[in-house]
């Protein structure tokens, strides 16, 4: 027969009882009540050990995957329930991943945010499922700065952006999408972003030079004044300059950096770029010449890490006062076993290292969406 343990003995056992007896707490706060995140990866999740996030700044939420349908109840709650609530929100940054959202609730979380003072929002990797609720009859949800969103699918495929774009505040200034499942935009349900200064849609590597022309929407975007394209499968700088044209997209700043681009076919339309592009960052190219046509505006050209075999010529550049040539093999010459080794790319091994790493985040990001870019 096991007897009780005395009361004195209780006090040696609770430590062993409590690594026992509860899982690890899925949320932790840090010290200075600033960060919290939250992995929620057991299969009975407590999910109300969230609320210590409420006095925190920066929150990030993961789902271990599961679906949050079981929160449908908050499409259904009046705002007056829980806007004070919001209100006393010290949350700028919030993360949520991970998991499967009704598309309803997900405009639903939007809408509550909307009396918070959010400033940046992340979504990754989430199935958002469902068709969409009415559009909402005001302007409301949050004023975001920033908005990023990575491998998110859509049940709604061509108006996603469309759509969410309703429950966000007009004044977002930086747009991220990566690992898209589809940039195919239906352009005539989408508004114009009036204060948006940055598009980035790096890491979609099945984007390609006809998938920009359709994800850029004509007249969408008139205030951009950079557009970041690194690792999107550009193939031609003529090809996005003809993307820029078709948009009416004006960028200072544009980046092609870690993609394989080719030489322009001589065939192919010619192209104005805009007026105000001064800066152009081709590093990680594969270029093996300095491509041709390259707007006679820049000031600011990165070459590095491409397959160069001369310097670009003075006429080529007129105005360039910032030239990055570094890791290009005709400043190599002189380098050992440079001709002997049948493995060599072309490339100074500094730069090859980074385009390993490019390439396989690349090739996952490939086989995930594979065929998602009709
Ligand atoms: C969440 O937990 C899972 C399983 O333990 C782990 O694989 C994952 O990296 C965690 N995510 C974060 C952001 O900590
Ligand atoms: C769930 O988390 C809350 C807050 O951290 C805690 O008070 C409660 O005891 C936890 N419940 C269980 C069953 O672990
Ligand atoms: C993308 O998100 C899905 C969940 O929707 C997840 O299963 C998958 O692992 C994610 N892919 C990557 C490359 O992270
Ligand atoms: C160009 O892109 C590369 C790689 O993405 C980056 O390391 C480099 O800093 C960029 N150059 C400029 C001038 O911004
Ligand atoms: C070339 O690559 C192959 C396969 O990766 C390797 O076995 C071989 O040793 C390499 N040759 C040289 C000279 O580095």
């Amino acid at each position: 027969m096991v007897r009780a343990p005395g009361p004195l003995l209780l006090p040696l056992l609770l430590p062993l009882l409590h690594v026992s007896a509860t899982t690890p707490d899925p949320c932790e706060i840090d010290d200075d009540d600033f960060r919290c995140v939250c992995n929620f990866t057991d299969p009975q999740p407590n999910w109300s050990s969230a609320f210590q996030c409420m006095s925190a700044v920066e929150v990030e939420i993961r789902g271990g995957g599961r679906s949050l349908q079981q929160f449908i109840k908050i499409v259904d709650t009046e705002p007056k329930q829980y806007v004070d609530l919001i209100k006393t929100l010290r949350w700028r940054r919030l993360t949520v991943g991970a998991a499967q959202v009704p598309v309803r609730l997900l405009f639903a979380v939007l809408r509550a945010l909307g009396y918070s003072r959010l400033e940046e929002l992340t979504l990754e990797d989430l199935e958002v499922t469902g068709t969409t609720p009415p559009p909402p009859l005001e302007t409301t949800g949050p004023a975001l700065v920033t908005l990023s969103l990575r491998n998110l699918s859509w049940a709604i495929e061509g108006t996603w952006l469309a759509e969410l774009q309703q429950w966000l505040k007009p004044g977002l200034k930086v747009l991220n999408i990566a690992q898209a499942h589809s940039l195919a935009f239906s352009c005539a349900e989408l508004h114009a972003f009036p204060a948006l200064t940055t598009l980035d849609l790096s890491d979609n590597p099945g984007l390609g030079d006809s998938g920009l022309t359709a994800a850029l929407c004509p007249h969408k975007f008139p205030a951009l004044q950079e557009l970041v394209l690194r690792n999107a499968g550009i193939e031609t700088t003529n090809g996005v300059c003809v993307a820029l044209a078709a948009a009416g997209v004006q960028p200072h700043r544009l980046d092609l950096s870690h993609n394989s681009l080719r030489a322009t076919a001589p065939d192919a339309p010619g192209c104005v770029w805009p007026s105000a592009l001064s800066s152009l960052n081709l590093s990680f190219a594969g270029l093996e010449q300095v491509p041709k046509g390259l707007p006679a505006s820049l000031s600011v050209l990165d070459l590095s890490c491409n397959r160069l075999k001369r310097a670009p010529r003075p006429d080529e550049l007129p105005k360039v006062s910032s030239l990055t040539l570094d890791g290009n093999p005709f400043l190599d010459s002189g380098a050992p076993n440079h001709q002997e080794n049948p493995n060599n790319s072309g490339l100074v091994p500094a730069c090859a290292r980074s385009i390993l790493a490019v390439g396989m985040t690349g090739t996952l990001a490939l086989l995930q969406g594979a065929g998602n870019f009709a």
